[in-house]
């Protein structure tokens, strides 16, 4: 029955530019230190995009990964989802440009605003698509250039985030109907209460470009780091729980856990909290910082890459971002 049915991931891919930005090339730029950066987040490097580059090439290439992974063709997909902040344009969307440069037919193709989070609502929104029966394929993407919306000058700010993009396929279990790989729960939240703590004020309707958002620059991300600190991680072990309860998943059962990689510290406090295993952790933000909601894609490719996650096995996924927005999935690879 249509209704029964369930989505997998088909093909992951990632992509990170080629510049790196070290915490030594920090010291240089603003009044910061490699040990500070390391001990307070657990940063080394981020990836950053070159000037010809847009969110969208990014995309590109992670997508062509998790196609190619698929062992499918652009031609069959339903629909493309961008999770992103930092879209090419107001509009077109990302992933009309996308659609257009990968060659698919005339699909849906939205971008998703939910921050670092996004990518977790994205793939939720997917799985309902598929689960419904009405798509077969849909590429989910995170992708950001938050180089470009970060003050280079904000020594709280430019030593966190970084640029990439991550892509997974998911499609409908129909030519598998055994296959046990499935999204089997997901829970996503918002405080926009709390918006103030993480913003980009300048720009939009309320507040279009003027001379004013340009000399205060209003433009760049504004940011209470360590508001936001105690919030991500009360929301993500409150979205992590959710997940298990949904599905009825012991927690000790999870083979991996992936958490949106935003400050090492902030995963370690909700491992503390959930009484998670250290070595089920997976991270990598030593050498990416915060991509947004690119980071759980990237790092999901890059552990399937690695041979950790393998068929078969279950990653509890857990992000929160600018809103606030949080989310959590439970999957079987
Ligand atoms: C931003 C963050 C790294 C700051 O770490 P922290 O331990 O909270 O540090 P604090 O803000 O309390 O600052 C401690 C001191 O370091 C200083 N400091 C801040 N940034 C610094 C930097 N880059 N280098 C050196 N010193 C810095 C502060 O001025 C402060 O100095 P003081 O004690 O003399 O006043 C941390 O709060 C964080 O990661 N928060 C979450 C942010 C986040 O994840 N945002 C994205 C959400 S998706």
């Amino acid at each position: 029955m249509e209704n029964h049915r369930t989505a997998q991931i088909s093909g992951t891919g990632s992509y990170l530019p080629a510049n790196l930005l070290t915490n030594k090339d920090l010291e240089s730029l603003v009044e910061t230190s490699d040990q500070w950066i390391r001990e307070r987040t657990g940063i080394v490097e981020r990836h950053i995009a070159a000037p010809q580059e847009a969110t969208s090439d990014l995309a590109f290439q992670a997508a062509r990964q998790a196609l190619d992974a698929a062992q499918l063709s652009a031609q069959d997909l339903d629909g493309i989802l961008v999770a992103t902040v930092t879209p090419d344009q107001v509009m077109p969307n990302t992933a009309c440009f996308l659609q257009s440069r990968l060659g698919c037919k005339s699909i849906m193709a939205l971008d998703v605003s939910a921050a670092c989070s996004g990518f977790l609502y994205a793939l939720t929104i997917a799985d309902q698509f598929i689960c419904s029966g009405k798509f077969k394929h849909i590429l989910v993407i995170g992708a950001e250039t938050l180089s470009r919306i970060i003050n280079p000058t904000d020594r709280q700010t430019c030593i966190l985030f970084g640029d990439g993009a991550g892509a997974v396929v998911l499609s409908a279990n129909t030519n598998n109907p055994s296959s046990k790989s499935a999204i089997l729960s997901s829970s996503l939240g918002a405080n926009g209460s709390l918006g103030d703590l993480l913003s980009l004020p300048g720009g939009g309707s309320r507040l279009p470009f003027n001379q004013d958002v340009l000399d205060q620059k209003l433009y760049f991300v504004h940011m209470k780091g360590r508001e936001i600190f105690k919030s991500a991680v009360r929301t993500m072990s409150d979205r992590a729980l959710e997940c298990l309860n949904q599905a009825q998943y012991p927690l000790d059962k999870v083979d991996w856990f992936i958490m949106h990689q935003a400050n090492l510290r902030i995963i370690e406090a909700v491992a503390d909290h959930l009484n998670i295993p250290k070595q089920k952790i997976l991270t990598n933000i030593d050498q990416t910082g915060n991509t947004s909601s690119a980071s759980i894609p990237i790092l999901f490719n890059q552990s399937i890459d690695k041979n950790l996650v393998q068929r078969g096995q279950t990653i509890l996924m857990a992000a929160f971002g600018a809103g606030l927005t949080s989310g959590g999935i439970l999957l079987q690879y």
